[in-house]
């Protein structure tokens, strides 16, 4: 077909074996795009109804009509996770896929678009780890970031769903979000711009949801901040999230984040898994409204993320003046921070049934 001509070709040559990835400096990872060997690729029309086969490609530039839904009209959705190599050498861990696989589904529904079955998302993403396996940090360094995409990659010109679309999905090796490493951030309350609002598509994947946060996170990082908070649009008193992850304070034994049910919060995976950690180390974690004065009167306030995973935040700043939260070795935060990454790289027992080896 002509979508298949398009793609680029496998390498005869299957080089996926080699021990390392080349001349990439593990210790120095931090959230920049290295290019790995292989991309999946899946199609299928709006009649099909549904996805039927992908494959893997060389990764490389796709080929897309001026006119597709995605580039017109933002009809698209994007996922995160991470596959962590093992320190026995017994291969690599997912961390809940079926979640990604899940919140796609949802997603999908609501931008309009078919979308891979949980097995098939499952199936794809451990094809794409497996065909770039040796460009898995060792442990300890990182971690595969992989990304799944959702596009309406067929041409439309008046606003209605795209005829077609394509699920894909590429990796890169990853070490921390952001440029201050494991170290405690700054963060800046946004009173002016918001990043949702009910009815609005903030608590699904879009790739819509992230191009109109750039300008007040380039304000802010140019002031010295790692990003920026959300406040709700209707009161302009609640915490939502910030631009790339979710929220959490603590006081005294109680936990909170901002509950996602009014739409306008992205549910995240490690949200939900930092929810059930906490409650079992026998913290009350409530998911509610969490207002500004629960925020800046918090003894600790943390993020997280696939791609962020736990992150300390040690000040806030708030109509001009900043708010301190403890950090550092005796914090929930960096308790919660070992359990899960133990978990997730295989080094804990995994009494949930979170992780998918590979
Ligand atoms: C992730 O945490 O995986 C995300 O998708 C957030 C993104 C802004 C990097």
């Amino acid at each position: 077909s002509r979508w298949k001509s398009s793609l680029p070709q496998l390498d005869p040559v299957d080089r996926s074996d080699e021990e390392s990835g080349g001349d990439i400096d593990w210790d120095n990872l931090g959230f920049g795009l290295t290019p790995t060997d292989y991309m999946y690729v899946m199609r299928c029309s709006r009649e099909e109804g549904g996805f039927s086969r992908g494959e893997l490609a060389r990764y490389g530039n796709i080929e897309l009509s001026p006119s597709s839904g995605v580039l017109n009209y933002g009809q698209g959705l994007f996922e995160g996770l991470k596959a962590y190599r093992r320190s026995d050498g017994a291969g690599y861990m997912l961390f809940r896929p079926e979640e990604n696989a899940r919140r796609m589904q949802h997603g999908a529904g609501r931008m309009c678009m078919p979308s891979p079955s949980v097995e098939q998302f499952v199936h794809a993403v451990k094809q794409t780890v497996l065909a770039n396996r040796r460009w898995v940090p060792p442990q300890g360094k990182g971690a595969l970031y992989i990304r799944p995409l959702l596009i309406g990659s067929g041409a439309i010109l008046g606003l209605a769903p795209a005829p077609e679309y394509t699920f894909m999905i590429y990796a890169a090796p990853v070490g921390t979000y952001f440029k201050e490493g494991m170290a405690a951030i700054n963060l800046l309350v946004e009173e002016e711009i918001h990043r949702a609002m009910p009815g609005g598509t903030g608590g699904v994947k879009t790739i819509s949801n992230y191009a109109p946060v750039l300008k007040p996170q380039m304000d802010a990082k140019s002031k010295g901040f790692a990003d920026v908070l959300y406040l709700d649009a209707v009161h302009k008193r609640y915490v939502e999230e910030a631009s790339s992850c979710n929220l959490f304070v603590v006081k005294g034994g109680a936990v909170a984040t901002p509950a996602t049910t009014a739409g306008t919060i992205l549910p995240g995976v490690t949200r939900r898994s930092i929810i059930e950690l906490a409650r079992d180390d026998g913290y009350q974690v409530e998911e509610r409204l969490v207002s500004i004065d629960d925020l800046v009167g918090a003894d600790e306030v943390f993020c997280t993320g696939t791609a962020v995973g736990v992150t300390p935040v040690s000040t806030i700043t708030y109509q001009g003046t900043r708010h301190e939260f403890r950090t550092g070795e005796d914090t929930l935060s960096r308790k919660l921070y070992t359990t899960l990454t133990s978990i997730q790289m295989g080094l804990a027992e995994d009494k949930k049934g979170w992780t998918v080896a590979i």
